[in-house]
């Protein structure tokens, strides 16, 4: 059978408002975060990331398809698996997200969960050095995970020979016949 033209509604539109919304709070908290000027839009740039990432909790349980979280739980056994068919050369393609780009995923939204509730901490004087040092160490880590995952998204891209991006603005697919783990 030829599935080289059957197309697949991967993300469904909720995901990717949220995705494209959270990359823009994100940006917009990170590049204001040193100036007093800028507060105001840097609480309210980590104000929305933290509600969509509240959203994206709830959408991980109510949401369909392949936006739910138990559609890529990444257990140990799949992020081996995965792993090792990256080594032996005949990486596992999934048509959700990949388990070492879910753990990513689990780790963005807990950098940013960590980014926001401390922020607020620090911005509500509950006082104490270690809530600014938290601020900024969760940010730096969330930050690091980005270029991570956008380094994934590149080379899964080209692993696989298909636009990751183009599915995450459009929500479609191409349906290969390979190495398909899920
Ligand atoms: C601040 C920067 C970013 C953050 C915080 C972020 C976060 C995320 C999250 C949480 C997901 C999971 C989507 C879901 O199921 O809800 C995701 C997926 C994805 N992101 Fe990003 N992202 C960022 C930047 C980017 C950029 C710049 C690109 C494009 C180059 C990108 C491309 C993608 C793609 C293609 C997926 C789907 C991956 C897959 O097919 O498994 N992301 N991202
Ligand atoms: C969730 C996304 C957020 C990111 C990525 C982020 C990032 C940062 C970073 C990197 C700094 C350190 C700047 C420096 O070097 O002094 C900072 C400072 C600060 N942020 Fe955020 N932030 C976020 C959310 C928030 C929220 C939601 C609030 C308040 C409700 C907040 C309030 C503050 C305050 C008050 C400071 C100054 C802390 C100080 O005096 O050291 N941030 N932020």
């Amino acid at each position: 059978m030829n599935t080289q033209n059957i197309r697949l509604r991967v993300w469904d539109l909720p995901t990717r408002i949220f995705h494209w919304s959270l990359v823009a709070s994100f940006a917009i908290a990170f590049l204001t975060a040193e100036s007093e000027k800028l507060r105001d839009i840097h609480v309210i740039a980590g104000y929305t990331l933290a509600g969509l990432i509240a959203f994206r909790l709830l959408w991980g349980f109510i949401g369909g398809g392949y936006s739910r979280f138990a559609e890529f739980l990444p257990t140990p056994r799949k992020l081996f698996d995965y792993l090792k068919s990256l080594i032996d050369g005949k990486p596992q393609h999934y048509i959700g997200h990949n388990p070492a780009g879910a753990v990513a995923i689990f780790l963005l939204l807990g950098f940013g969960i960590t980014a926001a509730a401390s922020g607020w901490a620090v911005y509500e004087d509950v006082g104490g050095h270690f809530l600014e040092e938290l601020h900024e160490g969760a940010s730096n880590g969330m930050m690091a995970i980005v270029v991570i995952h956008i380094a994934g998204v590149i080379v899964s891209s080209w692993l696989h020979n298909e636009n990751l991006v183009r599915a995450m603005i459009t929500g479609w697919k191409k349906l290969r016949n390979e190495n398909s783990a899920g």
